[in-house]
């Protein structure tokens, strides 16, 4: 380890079969000697609570912890996550074991960080047993105090589901077709909630035992069933797993987004990179190997966007279980053959020249508006089209502008906006009063909007808006929506940019009748022929662009360069295609991470002289050549 530079190792995080071996006697001896052996090593530990996998005395016991589906069929022991959020037993057996870990380590000199819990929600996000009803129904009661209440949110009048006491009240288990759309999504509500409430029990015990030891939870970058919002306010750092698929070439762009969603709910502080593999996977597939240089172009690209810490799974390649083919930094076979250790080694040796990196952070201009419970609601079937999905849609708008390396955050629709200049709304299809509001305010403060089609259409009951679609922006983009004419899988639309720029449209397209707005482009074929497709309105001191289909990646790029020369935004550098540029600043030192994605060798031009803190070369101004996948991160000035 030392050898490979690693200061932070996670340990125990699928320990409690050896923390535990049979209820209420602990055994600590052996984690003792490995914690006793890093810190004699100068390493530091961050130590799990080891709760995420219950032992089979445990569910041999307690069989009701397991976890129940939909359609009722339980869940057995024999992999890992087996348990029902809502469980009262599970909880308390997780409390009782947070309680020995922490207070038999709570002076281990190693100890830096806890980890709790892993990756929650990962394999089970949600239980419809009957102890979850139970805990639905108690979480029901408090959001909406009567039954009457509940009728009315869910529109129970609707195929004769009007309840008349909480004990009829039932998670949406497997019906004979769509369980009742606002039930499903306060079902998703309370089910983030109830592993949140997981989470809880245990950070409580350890802020308790060590209130100055940070708590982290591992995050799964768009993971769909946790509001990683909420869950992000309950950690004292963020930090994330990432394992982008090397046979995608849209990984780069993935992994940055996800990288900025961590920056974003961590409010800007710097996140950890708590899990990438230091080559392949074991769990798609086929499970392509990482080309020589990538694990570290990856590694940097998270530093870039604001991680302070680079970690993998695993240290050690395990010889038995489920991922003995997942690479490790230590492979089965002898070190000194693996290319894979000699990158781990030499990444080691190269992040120990960033430590003036540290704290440095990231302001972007601009925002994606990303909310979970909008989310939830865009993806419940029985919509006009089951094509549009969140994360795509945020990815036609995130991808152009990374391209363009403009940095952006991702913020929520109800979050203080007013320090950014452009803010990006990509199917925002339910929000509350307060989030609209927002969003027309930003705008008449001066701010420029992109809002995509199938915005503003529900309210936070998933009922629908009524006076018109989008009914909380029509007057800010000056425009009425008549009606949706979603494109199937195979069809695409003609677009006309007024400039006479041809595109094309796909997933969706609709009628549009102007109020106001004026036309950016139009529907070139189609029914719709003629009609707006893309849009432009002033509203106060600001300008809200509205686009009404999914432009193919070129149109999309040109109307999202026409926002940001309207919002006044520029690209952090203008470099070639496939170089990624991000900055960093603390304390008036900035830093510029130059990435080199493409597997060729590319001369960037830099514009203001430097150091490269990877080897310690000064920079001048003019053109640097980077090797296929390779880095520099200079030191801005002198
Ligand atoms: C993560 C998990 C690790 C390991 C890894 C494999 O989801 O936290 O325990 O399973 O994936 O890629």
């Amino acid at each position: 380890m030392r050898e490979a530079g690693v200061n932070l190792v996670s340990v125990g995080i699928f320990s409690w079969s050896r923390l535990e071996p049979t209820q209420g006697n602990f055994e600590f001896g052996w984690m003792d000697r490995v914690l006793d052996l890093l810190h004699e090593g100068g390493i530091q530990a961050d130590i799990a609570t080891g709760t995420a996998s219950p032992p089979p005395w445990l569910t041999h016991r307690h069989p009701e912890i397991l976890p129940v589906l939909a359609d009722g069929g339980r869940l057995w022991p024999g992999a890992r996550q087996h348990y029902c959020p809502s469980s009262p037993v599970y909880r308390a057996a997780t409390k009782r074991l947070v309680e020995a870990v922490a207070e038999h380590y709570a002076k281990h000199p190693a100890l830096a960080m806890w980890h709790v819990g892993n990756e929650y929600g990962c394999h089970v996000p949600a239980c419809w047993c009957d102890v979850s009803a139970e805990a639905f129904r108690a979480w029901l009661r408090s959001r909406y105090g009567s039954v009457d209440r509940l009728n009315d949110a869910w529109g129970t009048d609707f195929w004769s589901q009007r309840y008349s006491s909480w004990e009829e009240v039932l998670p949406p288990r497997r019906t004979p077709t769509w369980p009742n759309p606002s039930q499903q999504l306060d079902f998703m509500r309370f089910s983030s909630d109830a592993l949140l409430e997981c989470y809880e029990t245990e950070r409580e015990v350890l802020a308790r035992v060590t209130p100055e030891v940070p708590v982290t939870t591992n995050f799964m970058g768009f993971f769909k069933p946790l509001d990683y919002w909420k869950w992000a306010e309950r950690e004292d750092i963020v930090s994330n797993d990432s394992y982008p698929d090397p046979a995608d070439d849209r990984a780069g762009m993935r992994a940055a987004m996800a990288s900025d969603l961590m920056r974003s709910v961590g409010r800007g502080k710097p996140w950890i990179l708590m899990e990438q593999s230091p080559n392949r996977v074991n769990w798609r597939d086929v499970n392509v190997a990482k080309a020589p240089g990538l694990m570290r172009l990856w590694s940097y690209q998270a530093v870039a966007r604001g991680a302070d810490g680079v970690m993998f799974f695993q240290w050690r390649q395990s010889r038995a279980g489920a991922e003995k083919h997942h690479s490790a930094m230590v492979p089965h076979g002898p070190v000194e053959s693996s290319s894979t250790w000699r990158q781990v080694v030499s990444l080691g040796r190269e992040l120990a020249s960033l430590e003036a990196v540290r704290g440095a952070r990231s302001d972007a201009d601009a925002a994606v508006i990303l909310d979970w419970e909008s989310w939830w609601a865009l993806e419940l079937p029985s919509k006009p089209s089951n094509r549009v999905r969140q994360v795509d849609q945020l990815e036609a708008y995130y991808s152009p502008l990374h391209e363009r390396n403009v940095l952006l955050d991702f913020a929520q629709p109800d979050g203080d906006l007013s320090h950014y200049r452009l803010v990006l709304v990509p199917n925002l299809y339910l929000v509350s009063d307060a989030a609209a509001a927002n969003i027309v305010s930003f705008v008449e403060a001066g701010g420029t909007l992109v809002m995509s089609f199938f915005s503003g259409i529900a309210d936070t009951s998933e009922h629908i808006r009524l006076g018109g679609y989008p009914q909380p922006f029509r007057s800010l983009l000056g425009l009425d929506v008549i009606d949706f004419h979603p494109l199937g899988a195979l069809t695409e639309v003609g677009l006309e940019l007024v400039d006479g720029k041809l595109g094309r449209g796909r997933t969706w397209s609709e009628e549009v009748r102007l109020k106001g707005a004026e036309v950016l482009a139009t529907f070139s074929d189609s029914e719709l022929k003629g009609g707006p497709a893309v849009t432009r309105h002033r509203a106060g001191a600001g300008t809200a662009f509205y686009v009404a289909t999914q432009p193919d990646p070129k149109t999309m790029d040109h109307i999202l360069a026409m926002a940001c020369s309207t919002a006044g935004i520029k690209s952090t550098a203008e470099v070639p295609r496939g170089i990624e540029v991000v900055r960093r600043s603390v304390r008036g030192k900035s830093f510029l991470f130059v990435l080199n994605h493409r597997d060729t060798a590319v001369d960037v031009p830099i514009s203001d002289a430097g150091v490269n803190l990877i080897d310690g070369a000064q920079v001048h101004p003019g053109l640097i050549r980077l090797g296929p996948r390779d880095v520099a991160v200079i030191r801005e000035g002198w």
